[in-house]
């Protein structure tokens, strides 16, 4: 299994504090916030390490992570020109990813969960990790008929069919390459990974598992804050 960081992206809605680096470096409590997501892949037992990253502020990146040997894994790097999506991390990280499976994850997403044994017996087709939320309208929106079997997902639907989201952790098996490669470009010109999930769904192999602990995505001030709090409490040991 590979592992892929998406670290991308310009941060605008963090305007002024991304007016001096990315958004994925900026503190959470008492670190960058890419070490979190990269300790969530390490900690499940991932070891090569792709970071995806923007032009700006690339060399940040590496000041903080290095090849990886302080973080316990291997990283590379690779530039992602334009923000065209999360998606495009199977294009533009193929030969990283080469014949393995792969998790991505999303440098500005912050989990409590260990997701150890999701990844070590992951076997193939896709999982993805849902979890109820207040404002489903900002995320990917799951679905589900009474069996709490996945329907549908839509891309932030401005009528969600349910309150759960799509969190930004997904292991997929090494045909995601493939689908990525054939998908098109969504209205808003990204390359969407809910289209990828829905061939997953088409196929019979999405499975929807959810997230149990605290989750947060850090795409506004108020989650920013949150997760500073969070992770404040938790190394004070405030919290069990
Ligand atoms: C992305 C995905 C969305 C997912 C979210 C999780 O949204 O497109 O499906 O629910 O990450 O953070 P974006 O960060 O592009 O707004």
């Amino acid at each position: 299994m590979k592992g892929i960081v998406l670290a991308g992206g310009s941060g605008t809605r963090l305007r002024p504090l991304t007016k001096v680096t990315s958004k994925q470096l900026l503190p959470v409590y008492n670190k960058p916030m890419v070490l979190y997501p990269i300790e969530t892949l390490v900690k499940a037992g991932i070891k090569e390490i792709l970071v995806i990253i923007a032009p700006n502020n690339a060399g940040d990146f590496l000041k903080l992570l290095g090849d990886g040997e302080d973080y316990g894994c291997k990283i590379s790097y690779i530039i992602q020109e334009k923000p065209e999506g999360l998606a495009q991390a199977f294009t533009i990280g193929k030969n990283f990813i080469d014949d393995d499976n792969v998790t991505l994850i999303l440098g500005d997403n912050l989990y409590e969960d260990d997701f150890s044994a999701d990844i070590k017996n992951f076997k193939g087709g896709a999982k993805v990790f849902a979890i109820h939320t207040k404002d489903p309208e900002r995320f990917g929106v799951v679905e589900f008929d009474k069996n709490m079997k996945a329907l549908s997902i839509e891309e932030k639907p401005k009528a969600p069919k349910s309150n759960y989201a799509v969190t930004g952790l997904y292991v997929y098996d090494n045909s995601v390459i493939k689908k990525a490669e054939n998908l098109k470009p969504s209205a808003r010109g990204e390359l969407e990974i809910t289209d990828i999930n829905n061939l997953f769904l088409q196929e019979g192999t999405l499975e929807v598992a959810f997230v149990h602990g605290k989750w947060f995505d850090c795409g506004t001030f108020e989650s920013l804050f949150e997760a500073s709090e969070l992770a404040r409490q938790k190394s004070l040991n405030v919290l069990k």
